[in-house]
């Protein structure tokens, strides 16, 4: 069958097709129908079945012999070290952390905390986690205290697993005091954390509190994996949204081993056996789907790679990791793919290694510019696939079904929508837009296995943000278009959301954070263009009256403010004091005039502009920063 007759049998009966995909899951009682509609445009999918994530992620191999079969590799160039694990060791480890999890109070329901590097055991984590049937919640680490106060205080977990350390090119970052911090600022406070002690950083332990990883496990009993609803949460992602309380994407348990088990084959081309490396982190969807659960579920060895694309030592970084551990898919984002090309414009690295294993390289994150795509072709010779989706939906909205027939890649375009999926084009009313013609991309519900059903606690939040714009779909934030062929383009955010370095950012949680600084009476923050990252956010202060300290302290200030209460993954590093923020009439801030300007694009000055003269004084502000200059 080709994509066409595969996407259209699963239009045609959505119920057959999705229960003959749950088939290759290990049920302890299997679900009597694929979708619940709960009403109310609320819906769950195999809701009455029994499983165990954490069962068809390890155990089940294990079972099936694929015991000495590798589960995890960690590469990590930044410490010069590989460690392989096999999936029998993986089942040992997981079961003897799950037990000494439950040993000191976890259960079932109960919400984890996860903040770790990028080591295989922040995936054991996760998976000890899924035995136990707890909810796991992993909080990526280069955010600061801050915010993960405010993720420990909307989840209220019993417990946090974090390592004492994580490493980044050239800087050790200290996890264990950043945890401290933000149990302080938190008002929830868990009854225990669990802490992985790295040799390159051992953190200081709070007797009765803090328990170290390898010591709490001595004596107890493995755990063997729980049974859960179908329907019951397997974790909750926290994800950008237009304030600064993020919001908790929850991913229900037997959808998502469904779905993702489908990617790996029929959009990732791997057979079990076989090695699957996504270059991204266990703090995003990318890692959670891509690194930990749907490798493992499938039966696929997963890389953990602890480096960066260039730096660590060099260019040739991903070429050697793909040779070295066969790698038959390679997944990551735009933006690293562009850090190399700037070191290895010829692709003199990829000369270097073998890569014939390889066969095609997956590319999601953020809009994949299209000399991008064409030099990466060009340098490996490999099938480059552009895919799109979101922390909310887990896996691929559009993407090309190259495990089910290659369809032909049209560069600038993520290609069509999987089964699953009835993507439309909507103009602002709510109605289908011809061909070619831009609008909001909305997805007509219900949406597919693995997606999200409600975001944790915030069932009022999960509507106004998603299903309210167009009834009776699903709001993806996304504008774009559709060609005749049903290709997709996706053109950018609906709302503030910016993806700098293929990491979601809010602009309004940047504008909070930097209205808290008490010389601050009004702000704006927008996404410029960046040649390497895609985006970079920039702020704009205009003074309380009366004060009148140096604009370059300032400045500074906010800087560091956003790095302290966001973290540095926030990159904020460009900003400006100004008189005045360019507004309409009715005072809503031009923001999407502001970053026109800043990118020397063509706009069209909006009617309803309170006093044009700003703008010129913008194009000064920016032009201090290095923008503005066409
Ligand atoms: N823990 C702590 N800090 C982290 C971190 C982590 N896990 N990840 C990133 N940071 C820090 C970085 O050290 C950097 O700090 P700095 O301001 O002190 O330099 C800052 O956050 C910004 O990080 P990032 O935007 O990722 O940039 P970078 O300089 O580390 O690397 C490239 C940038 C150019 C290498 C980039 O191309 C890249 O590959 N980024 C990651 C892409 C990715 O995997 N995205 C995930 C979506 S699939
Ligand atoms: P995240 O939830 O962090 O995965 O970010 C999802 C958002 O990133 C999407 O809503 C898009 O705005 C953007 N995005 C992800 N993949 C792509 C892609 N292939 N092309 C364009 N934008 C993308």
């Amino acid at each position: 069958m080709g994509y066409k007759d595969v996407y259209e049998s699963w239009k045609a009966d959505p119920e057959t097709f999705w229960m003959a995909q749950a088939e290759a899951i290990d049920w302890v009682k299997t679900p009597s129908k694929a979708l619940f509609d709960k009403g109310d445009d609320l819906y769950e999918w195999f809701a009455d079945g029994q499983v165990n994530t954490c069962w068809n992620a390890v155990d089940r191999h294990v079972e099936q012999g694929r015991g000495d079969q590798l589960a995890i590799i960690h590469d990590s160039p930044i410490t010069g070290t590989v460690h392989k694990i096999t999936y029998a060791e993986l089942q040992t480890r997981v079961a003897s952390l799950a037990g000494a999890l439950r040993a000191k109070g976890i259960e079932k329901g109960d919400r984890v905390i996860i903040y770790m590097p990028m080591v295989p055991e922040a995936l054991e984590a996760m998976l000890a986690c899924a035995r136990l049937g707890a909810i796991h919640s992993v909080v990526f680490g280069g955010f600061a205290a801050n915010e993960l106060a405010v993720r420990i205080d909307d989840a209220t977990p019993k417990a946090i697993i974090a390592a004492s350390c994580g490493l980044e090119p050239g800087r050790v970052v200290h996890y264990k005091p950043l945890l401290d911090g933000a149990i302080e600022i938190a008002t929830h406070k868990p009854d225990f954390t669990v802490i992985f002690q790295r040799e390159q950083e051992v953190a200081h332990l709070d007797e009765g509190r803090d328990f170290d990883w390898h010591g709490f496990q001595y004596g107890v009993e493995p755990a063997e994996c729980v049974p859960v609803e179908g329907n019951h949460p397997a974790y909750i992602l926290y994800t950008s949204g237009t304030t600064g309380q993020p919001k908790g994407v929850v991913r229900h348990t037997a959808g998502h081993l469904v779905a993702l088990n489908w990617s790996m084959k029929n959009i990732y081309q791997v057979n079990p056996g076989e090695t699957f490396w996504a270059a991204s982190d266990v703090g995003w969807v990318v890692g959670h789907s891509y690194i930990c659960y749907g490798p493992l579920i499938h039966g696929n060895t997963t890389i953990v790679f602890e480096g960066k694309p260039v730096g660590t030592p060099d260019a040739g970084t991903f070429w050697r990791v793909i040779e070295e551990h066969d790698v038959k898919s390679f997944f990551t984002a735009p933006t690293a793919f562009r850090a190399v090309k700037r070191d290895d414009p010829k692709g003199e690295f990829v000369a270097k290694y073998d890569i014939s294993g390889l066969r095609a390289i997956y590319l999601a994150g953020e809009r994949a510019d299209p000399d991008t795509i064409e030099w990466a072709q060009k340098v490996t010779g490999k099938p480059i696939y552009d895919h799109w989706w979101q922390t909310e939906t887990g896996w691929t909205i559009a993407g090309n079904p190259a495990g089910i027939e290659p369809m032909p890649v049209k560069i600038g375009s993520p290609t069509v929508a999987m089964p699953g999926y009835d993507v439309q084009i909507l103009d602002e009313a709510g109605h289908p837009v011809a061909p070619n013609t831009l609008g909001a991309i909305a997805v007509k519900l219900p949406l597919p296995p693995g997606t999200l059903p409600t975001l944790w606690n915030a069932e009022a939040r999960f509507r106004k943000s998603y299903l309210t714009t167009f009834p009776g779909y699903y709001e993806t934030g996304d504008a774009g278009m559709m060609d005749e062929d049903g290709y997709l383009y996706i053109m950018a955010r609906t709302d503030d959301v910016i993806n700098v370095a293929g990491h979601r950012l809010s602009t309004g949680a940047m504008e909070e954070v930097l209205a808290s600084h008490p010389d601050v009476a009004e702000c704006a923050v927008i996404g410029v263009t960046d040649q390497l990252k895609g985006q970079l956010p920039m702020g704009f202060v205009c003074l309380t009256t009366g004060v009148n300290r140096p604009h370059d302290e300032i400045v500074r200030e906010c800087v560091t403010l956003v790095r302290e209460k966001i973290g540095p993954v926030a990159a904020f590093k460009l900003c400006a004091v100004v008189d005045r923020l360019p507004k309409t009439r009715s005072g809503k801030i031009l923001r999407a005039t502001m970053v026109k300007i800043a990118d020397s694009e063509d706009f069209k000055l909006p009617a309803t502009i309170d006093d044009p003269a700003i703008l010129d004084e913008i194009r000064v502000a920016l032009q201090g920063l290095g923008y503005a200059k066409g």
